[in-house]
């Protein structure tokens, strides 16, 4: 594992996630007020991104069938899934958030967003 900066925390959507590819590993990147969970961009359903649902305060909706998970545990809330996603250490400092990817490769992309 290996720490990578994801972007400003301020530049974080409430709203939505952001998908952000760290070597081979896509993590989807929730702002929730002040804080930032980090899980893993592929639901644990059929491999839609969740980075892409909806976030409802720390609960993000996936957008294909629309199974629920906590974003700070990766844990599935509501069927059709019922296995959790990976959770990636965050942490934030001067308004810069870093997630504790699982390689040394640099952060390659950042398009949930936009
Ligand atoms: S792909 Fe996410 S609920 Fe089916």
């Amino acid at each position: 594992m290996s720490e990578v900066s994801v972007g400003l925390l301020a530049d974080l959507p409430v709203d939505t996630g952001r998908r952000v590819v760290v070597g081979e590993t896509a993590i989807a990147v929730f702002r929730v007020g002040d804080e930032v969970h980090a899980i893993a961009d592929l639901c644990s359903h059929a491999e839609a991104s969740l980075a892409e649902g909806e976030l409802f305060d720390d609960e993000v909706e996936c957008p294909r069938h629309g199974a629920v998970f906590d974003v700070a545990t990766g844990k599935p809330l509501t069927l059709p899934a019922t296995k959790p996603v990976a959770v990636y250490a965050v942490d934030v400092r001067n308004g810069e958030v870093f997630v504790d990817a699982p390689d040394e490769a640099q952060v390659q992309e950042d398009q949930a967003d936009e």
